[in-house]
Formats: structure tokens, sequence, C-alpha cells
């Protein structure tokens, strides 16, 4: 077949150079003295039915990204394209009617899951906000979704306090399912659960996906969490975007330098490799984004620029180019 007949796939989600800056007041007058630049010009797409991972180290502006896509931040600039709409600019009675499309799992089940209501209840809170189903049928919908997520009816009346980590996680996802969303921002949905449950619930992730057609944002401050469910993987540090790759490629060779010691940090599963396997020790702290260092964010960091004492790291912000293709990478010096 000739290359043209096949559709491209459509985006879903298109972020354009999105900032989010926090501002920072001090003194008797509270004068506004700087911002931390939590998301500096952040670029990415998602494709519908595809899962984007996003990962780097804590701080480095993956929640804040999640939140602005859903528009729980207006950003300092940059645009949120959801099917080709900017969310971010959009009026607050066509941003609620958006809202039910994009939905969040959170990493901690317990402190997101009101302690006082049912799981009945918590399930059917989106539906009694959003939806004008009567109380029969918001019943109906909310056996289905305990169904959908491997949850038994009967728990309908307990509360939150009475289950495990995984089946509290199940809970969350059920209530995020239950206005049909396209989008889920998972903002690190396994980091807080046992390792031997943290399968189960990716397992469940992915099902819902294939069953549903949604589309995921996927956050990890772990490469080896993402591992096993995303398509492509965008690596951030200091709020901006090291390298953007599809998985296999970003694991079989990783070119930006910040990529490359984040996954020399994660062990192989054959010993013969694992023997072999050079670990990047990252020296330094990473600088604050209320002061990100000049010219590459990394350069602070970094062993290629240690090594070359290249000025161009130091002085001028690297472009973002793609290096091969589908392979994105913000380094002068990567080859
Ligand atoms: N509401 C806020 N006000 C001020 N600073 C914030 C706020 N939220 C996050 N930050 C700061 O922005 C940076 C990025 O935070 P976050 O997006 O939570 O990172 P991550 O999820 O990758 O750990 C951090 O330095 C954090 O302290
Ligand atoms: S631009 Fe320089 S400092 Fe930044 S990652 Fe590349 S080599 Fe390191
Ligand atoms: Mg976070």
């Amino acid at each position: 077949m000739p290359e043209t007949a096949i559709a491209a796939p459509e985006a879903l989600l298109r972020v354009e150079d999105l900032k989010i800056h926090f501002p920072i007041y001090d003194g008797l007058f509270r004068r506004k003295v700087g911002d931390v630049k939590a998301v500096d010009g952040v670029s990415f797409e998602i494709k519908r039915g595809e899962t984007l991972g996003l990962v780097g180290e804590s701080g480095c502006g993956k929640s804040t990204t999640g939140r602005a896509v859903l528009r729980l931040y207006d950003p300092t600039a940059g645009a949120v394209n959801f099917e080709d709409r900017d969310i971010a600019s959009l009026p607050a009675n066509e941003m609620r009617a958006m809202r039910p499309r994009m939905q969040m799992i959170f990493q901690d089940p317990q402190a997101s899951l009101n302690p006082r209501m049912t799981v009945g209840a918590i399930i059917a809170e989106p539906l009694m906000e959003h939806t004008k189903m009567s109380a029969g049928e918001r019943k109906d919908k909310v056996a289905e979704l305990l169904d959908q997520v491997g949850l038994s009816r009967d728990f309908i009346n307990r509360f939150p306090h009475e289950f495990s980590g995984g089946q509290r996680q199940r809970i969350g996802i059920a209530r995020a399912l239950a206005l049909d969303p396209d989008l889920i921002v998972c903002d690190e949905p396994i980091a807080a659960l046992d390792v031997s449950i943290q399968a189960q619930v990716v397992n469940l992730l992915e099902d819902l996906q294939h069953r549903l057609g949604l589309t995921y944002l996927f956050i990890s401050h772990d490469l080896s969490m993402v591992r096993h469910i995303a398509d492509r993987v965008a690596v951030m540090y200091l709020g901006k975007i090291m390298e953007l790759a599809p998985m296999g490629k970003l694991f079989a060779s990783p070119r930006h330098p910040y990529t490359q010691a984040l996954l020399s940090a994660v062990p192989v599963a054959d010993p013969k490799i694992e023997a072999n396997r050079k670990r990047v020790i990252l020296t330094g702290d990473v600088p604050s984004p209320a002061n990100p260092p000049e010219g590459c964010v990394f350069c602070t960091r970094c062993p290629l620029a240690k090594k070359t004492n290249d000025k161009r790291c130091f002085t001028i912000p690297p472009e973002w180019r793609e290096i091969e293709q589908d392979q994105f990478v913000a380094c002068h010096l990567a080859e």
C-alpha cells in the first residue's frame, strides 16, 4: 500500500510550548520577586488510543504539566489543544462541558477518596454533577463501573478505609471512568502500591484502554514503571523535555545524556548484560526551578558537558531536534 493511503493517526492532544510559572512573593508588601518555572516550554502530542509516558525526577514539573492539560492551572503561555481546540482559552461554560472528557487518576487513592463517602457515592459523584441520570440509572452505572474495574458489586455501601491500596486505586479508576472520558492523566497511579499489586493495576489500565479506546498521559518518576504501558516516552528535567521517543528506541538507544543516566539505573533481566551494566551516577543537586542554569538546564549535572567543556552547554539553550525518525532531543552534543 502506498504510504499516502494510510491515514495518519489523529492527535487527540497537542501541547504547544506550554509554560506554567508560579509567582514568588516576598517582603512586607508581598511584592513579586520571581517565578518558579515549573513547566517552561513543553511541547508534545498524544494520538487517540496512545499512551505517552512522562518521566523525570521528583519536582521536574510532571504533575504541573498533567494538571495544566486538564486546565486545573491556567497556562502562563502556550496552548493545550484537545481535538484542535485550545482549552487554555475556552470560556468557563465551554470548559465545563469539556471536563467530562478528560479525567485524572492520582498517586494516592487514600488522599483522593473522601473517607466519609461510600464507594457508591464516590463513583456516582461525577454522574450527579454532569448528567441528568435518575437515581436508578446511576445505581446501574455504578454497578457496571465496579464490574469494569474488577470490584464486587457488594462493595457499593462500604467506605474507602475498608479496602487495600490496590482496591482503592480501582475505586479511583471507576470514578475516573464514570463519564466515559477520552483522555486520562494517570499521575503516578502505581507509585504508592506494593510491587505485587503494581502489575495488576497496570494490566487493568491497559485492558480498559483497549476496551474503551482510552488515551493516557502516564506520569512516573521511574522509567521502569512506564516500560510496559507507554508507546512513547517524554523525559523531563527542570521544566523541559530532554528527549521524546518511541519506547523501544528510548530503551535501545537513548541519545540524551540525562536519559542515558536514568536508564543506567534500570536493572536488566539478562544477567550477562546486568553484570556489565555501567551506572552513570549524577552528581550535584537538581537546581531550583526559580533559578535554572543558563544555557542547557542540565549543564550543571551533565557528564558529557563536564567531559567536553563545550561552551554552548553553558550559554545557549539547545534546540529541540529530530535526531532520528520519531526520536527528538534537546542537546547540542547528542549524536
Ligand atoms: N502551586 C504551586 N505553587 C508554587 N510552586 C509549585 C506549585 N506546584 C508545584 N510547584 C513547584 O513546581 C515544581 C514542579 O512541581 P511538580 O509539577 O509537582 O513536579 P513533579 O510532579 O515532577 O514532582 C516544583 O519545584 C514544585 O515545588
Ligand atoms: S546540551 Fe550540553 S549540557 Fe545539555 S545535555 Fe547536551 S551535552 Fe549535556
Ligand atoms: Mg508529581
